[in-house]
This record gives C-alpha cells, sequence and structure tokens, in this order.
C-alpha cells in the first residue's frame, strides 16, 4: 500500500555535506574561528539562514541582519563552486537504482528538498527525470521538522500523506515526515534516528519488500 517515495537529497542521493562544510569552514576562518565537523552535524537539513546563525553561534560572533544577508550569499557563491564541478559518479551507492526501481514498481517518486541547490544538483548527477515532483527550498517557506516540504510533495503527486514513505538522513526531517502523516525511512544512525519507523545506512540497503511491513 506505498504510493509514493518521497526522498531527501542531501545526505540520502547525494553527499554534499562536504561541500557545506567546506564552505562554512570558510566563512567561519575569514570571521577568525574555527569550525568542526562535529558542529557541522547540526547543519544537517536545516536552511541556509539557520545554517548561519548556527554557525555564528558556534563562534560566538553576532552580526546584524543585512550582514548575515551577504555572509549567507559569500558561502553559496563558494559552495556553488564546488556543486558545479560534481559529476554522476558522486550519487550515493544504490540510490539511482532504488529510485528506479520505485518507479518500475508504479510507486511515485519526489524530491523533498531544503536545498534552494536543488536542481543545481540535479542537474549536475543527470537525474532530474527520476523525480514525478521535485519540492526544494525554492518552493517552500517552512522549513524542516515543519511537514511543509513533503506534504507538497504529496499533493503534487496526488497521493494522501499515509500512503508515502519518506527518505531521510536528518532528525529534522525524519520528524517533519511523522509530523506530515508519513512513514519514515532513517538513512544513517538508528540512535541518532530514532523516531524513524526503520534505519538503513544507505539505499543500498533497502527493499520494497521492506517497505511493505512498515508500522
Ligand atoms: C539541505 C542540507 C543543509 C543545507 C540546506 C539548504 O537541507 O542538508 O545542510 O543548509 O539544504 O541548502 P542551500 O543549498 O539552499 O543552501
Ligand atoms: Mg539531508
Amino acid at each position: 500500500n506505498i504510493k509514493a517515495c518521497i526522498f531527501d537529497l542531501d545526505g540520502v542521493i547525494v553527499d554534499t555535506a562536504v561541500y557545506h562544510y567546506k564552505a562554512w569552514k570558510r566563512l567561519a576562518a575569514g570571521l577568525g574561528f574555527d569550525f568542526s565537523e562535529h558542529d557541522n552535524e547540526r547543519l544537517k537539513g536545516v536552511s541556509r539562514m539557520r545554517s548561519l546563525e548556527i554557525v555564528l553561534e558556534c563562534g560566538g560572533v553576532t552580526k546584524t541582519d543585512a550582514e548575515k544577508e551577504q555572509l549567507a550569499a559569500q558561502k553559496n557563491t563558494w559552495y556553488t563552486e564546488m556543486i558545479n564541478q560534481m559529476t554522476p559518479a558522486e550519487i550515493l551507492p544504490g540510490a539511482q537504482e532504488f529510485v528506479q526501481s520505485c518507479r518500475d514498481a508504479g510507486i511515485k517518486t519526489a524530491l523533498g528538498s531544503a536545498s534552494k541547490n536543488s536542481m543545481t544538483i540535479l542537474n549536475k548527477l543527470n537525474i532530474v527525470n527520476l523525480f514525478d515532483a521535485i519540492i526544494d527550498g525554492n518552493k517552500v517557506s517552512k522549513a524542516k521538522p515543519d511537514p511543509e516540504v513533503f506534504l507538497k510533495g504529496a499533493e503534487e503527486l496526488s497521493i494522501e500523506p499515509q500512503f508515502c514513505v519518506v527518505f531521510e538522513d536528518a532528525i529534522a526531517g525524519v520528524e517533519a515526515a511523522k509530523a506530515g502523516g508519513m512513514k519514515a525511512v532513517g538513512i544513517g544512525d538508528a540512535n541518532i534516528l530514532h523516531e524513524a519507523d526503520m534505519v538503513v545506512s544507505g539505499l543500498d540497503k533497502v527493499t520494497l519488500e521492506q517497505l511493505e511491513i512498515l508500522p
């Protein structure tokens, strides 16, 4: 009775966290402090502006709204320079195959990402056509854990939320799926993503049969 699968992008289809991290680290260095890999975990699934606020908080730095806009734009320039170099080889193991297997089984597919750079990344990976609907950071006003991004995906696919499964690597994303009345498959660590109905290490470790027996 699964009719749609909705996929987060960063950390599920592709590992862009490393590029986000490099760009934030460079920004922090310019402001005179170091940004650690540990703190980078807090940015997963979080919008660009909120990420900046977390980074500034880590450095104990305060900025005006205008300065924040400028800093976020600078980070995004560095980030887009890096993602423009991406190739299909960077698609995470099993991701393309799993999304395709959903389509082959008649299950609708959607992207549900907070990133405003989603289209650039999908184009670089050459997988735009894998998705029946694409909801990205340009289409939503409320960030995860608000379910807006996934509810919009379900709506565009014309599938009721209870028939949707969301694939997410971020705590906020799993919370968003559950808040929207959907099933959630966590991608990562079961101790961190404990609200998910099931947790796997990657899309190479999940089958359609497993989805059918989700609670
Ligand atoms: C995803 C990533 C976050 C990122 C956000 C916004 O949710 O996990 O780390 O901050 O997208 O990305 P953007 O490309 O719009 O800056
Ligand atoms: Mg993610």
